[in-house]
């Protein structure tokens, strides 16, 4: 099975695993459990949530991450502050990258918007380089839509 045709068997799962809840905190852990467990080489996946000038951690599957982070640095607030989808082929070449967990190499954070503003963003993280690219980008993008179409805020 190619990548797109992972997606296109995870998508429908991860719709009907929310179908009929509407709580975040919810729905962003089974969200991060279904995709940590359907995708290959991840090491986390998670949410950050906007709360002021900081991105507070929320559900997530991993080891244990950094609890907030601060306005102005990192991969998670590239995203955040520009409300696009930033995909990192090799963590170590991205400057401000804030290490969690020294086995990533490459990472996506795509933000979730909700009524045209940043409410936070889906963090993913990989051991290999390059993981990540534009069919990911494209997939998980309609994965956060479903979430946020599903969830009451
Ligand atoms: N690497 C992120 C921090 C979050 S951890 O990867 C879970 C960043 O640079 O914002």
């Amino acid at each position: 099975m190619d990548k797109k045709q992972l997606y296109e068997s995870l998508l429908p799962q991860v719709s009907a695993l929310l179908q009929g809840e509407t709580n975040p905190v919810t729905n962003m852990a089974n969200f991060s459990a279904v995709l940590f467990h359907g995708l290959p080489d991840l090491n986390w996946v998670g949410f950050y949530t906007v709360q002021g000038e900081e991105l507070l951690l929320g559900p997530f599957q991993g080891r244990p991450a950094c609890m907030r982070l601060k306005k102005g640095k990192g991969v998670c607030w590239a995203a955040a502050a520009s409300g696009q989808t930033v995909v990192v082929k090799n963590v170590h070449d991205f400057a401000g990258h804030i290490a969690c967990d020294g086995a990533t190499n490459s990472e996506i954070v795509v933000p979730v918007r909700v009524n045209g503003e940043i409410w936070g963003v889906l963090d993913i993280d990989s051991p290999e380089v390059g993981r990540f690219d534009e069919t990911d980008k494209l997939f998980l993008e309609k994965a956060v839509e479903t979430f946020v179409k599903n969830t009451q805020f």
